[in-house]
């Protein structure tokens, strides 16, 4: 179908509503002026207090932090860098809301050194990234930093982090390399790895959904990563890609993607796209028509908990892989989905659960190394030893990547007691990137 005849379709004006829902951005949460307060030492003056017995890392989880003791160090400063304004905002506030429920669960505090949230904004821009990354290090003194949300800035920061020493834990940007071939001792990753959720969704998809699939995805290092993981187990099972389309990152208006999508008729689509413009594409591929031809397919950050409610029935049968699923029927992820929705009064995605999972491997491994923070090989051989039932399932690091070990969910956009849910119908056990 030509393009003039698929934009006949979807008005310029129709363009401009579906595109006008995209642009509500989250607000920082907590105030960045925090960030200028003058620096403590990174180590603790006095003796840290051992950890106490009364509240394990294993059962603080969400409950009340009553039996927390007072804090006896000097604070533990944790630099969080993460979108709060553009295309990934909603993704920064509910990895930082994530955190926050977690170590408000702990008393805010860890072997007696009260926790200190520094935060800046990824501003999805590498040179910004890069000079609060800078100001974490020099200014700040961070004990430790965590965040990233965009595979680039993720990338773009990595050796001004591993020159510094510095320990970062990725709670989002899937970059492969980073526990690939530019690993570092000093970065773990307690979200994903790009190729994670893709690679085996290629083969499910040949397998169960259709084997003519058309590829988009938002054009940076995450989508081409992502897309070619997928080619990587849909091919070899029989899957032809009748083409790819990349899209700029923050994108409203998909008219002249979608009209090259159905000039190629395919059967399905497989996408990635996160935040805004996952709400876009998807609400513009229903009117464009294309969803009664193409099935829709993709990472499961097309349509994730964050952006279905603004999606609506467009994205019903949705056929998605991530590692969680709000309706992963397990103890764990009840009692998570519960505290957050009584905490924020909105449902949590799987961007929560990466914030809530990383301050929970923070907690851990600093009460395993007594609140010391600055003999990083005793740090890191702690944090590779964290281990735990998640929200999300078994997490475990792979100790040679540092990247976390974890299930892929096949998830399918079903009503569920009058709200839209992501059902899992299937699951790929422990996923291990094939990092060395
Ligand atoms: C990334 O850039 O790595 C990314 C961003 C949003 C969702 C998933 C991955």
């Amino acid at each position: 179908m030509s393009e003039e005849k698929v934009n006949k379709r979807l008005s310029r004006r129709q363009f401009l509503k579906g595109a006008a829902v995209v642009t509500g951005a989250a607000v920082v949460s907590g105030s960045l002026l925090e960030a200028c307060a003058p620096a403590a030492p990174t180590t603790p003056t006095k003796a840290p207090a051992a950890p106490s017995a009364a509240t394990p890392a294993t059962k603080a989880a969400v409950t009340p932090a009553a039996e927390v003791k007072p804090a006896a160090g000097p604070p533990l400063k944790i630099g969080v860098l993460l979108p709060y304004s553009k295309v990934y905002a909603v993704l920064g506030e509910s990895i930082t809301n994530g955190m926050v429920l977690y170590f408000e669960s702990i008393g805010n505090t860890i072997a007696g050194r009260k926790i200190d949230l520094i935060k800046e904004d990824e501003e999805n821009d590498a040179q910004a990234s890069l000079r609060k990354t800078r100001k974490f290090i020099e200014q700040d003194k961070v004990d430790l930093m965590t965040g990233l949300v965009n595979s680039a800035i993720a990338y773009a920061v990595r050796d001004i982090v591993h020159d510094n020493k510095m320990i970062l834990l990725i709670s989002n940007a899937g970059a492969n390399g980073l526990t690939r071939e530019k690993k570092s001792p000093y970065i773990f990753r307690t979200s994903f790895s790009n190729w994670q959720p893709n690679y085996p969704m290629g083969d499910w998809v040949a397998k169960h959904t259709s084997k003519k699939v058309f590829c988009s995805a938002a054009d940076y290092a995450a989508g081409k990563e992502m897309i070619a993981a997928f080619k990587e187990t849909f091919v070899p099972a029989g899957g032809t890609v009748l083409g790819e389309i990349y899209p700029p990152l923050g994108n409203t208006d998909y008219g002249p993607y979608l009209a090259k999508i159905a000039e190629a008729k395919p059967e399905a689509t497989y996408s990635f796209y996160s935040g805004s413009d996952a709400v876009a594409f998807v609400k513009q591929y229903e009117e464009y028509g294309l969803k009664k031809t193409a099935k829709l397919t993709g990472a499961g950050w097309l349509v994730e908990q964050d952006v279905l409610p603004a999606q609506g029935k467009a994205a019903l049968g949705a056929i998605s892989g991530l590692n969680w699923a709000n309706t992963l029927d397990i103890p764990e992820n009840k009692k998570f989905i519960e505290a957050y929705q009584k905490k924020f009064n909105v449902e949590p995605n799987s961007f929560a659960v990466q914030g809530f999972d990383t301050a929970r491997v923070i907690h851990e491994a600093i009460e395993k190394t007594k609140g010391n923070t600055s003999d990083k090989d005793a740090l890191i051989k702690a944090l590779e030893s964290v281990k735990f039932a998640s929200p999300r399932g078994p997490f475990e690091f792979d100790p040679v990547t540092h990247n976390v070990i974890q299930n892929i969910y096949v998830r399918e956009v079903k009503e569920v007691g009058g709200k839209l849910a992501n059902v899992v119908i299937d699951t790929i056990k422990a996923v291990k990137d094939p990092g060395k």
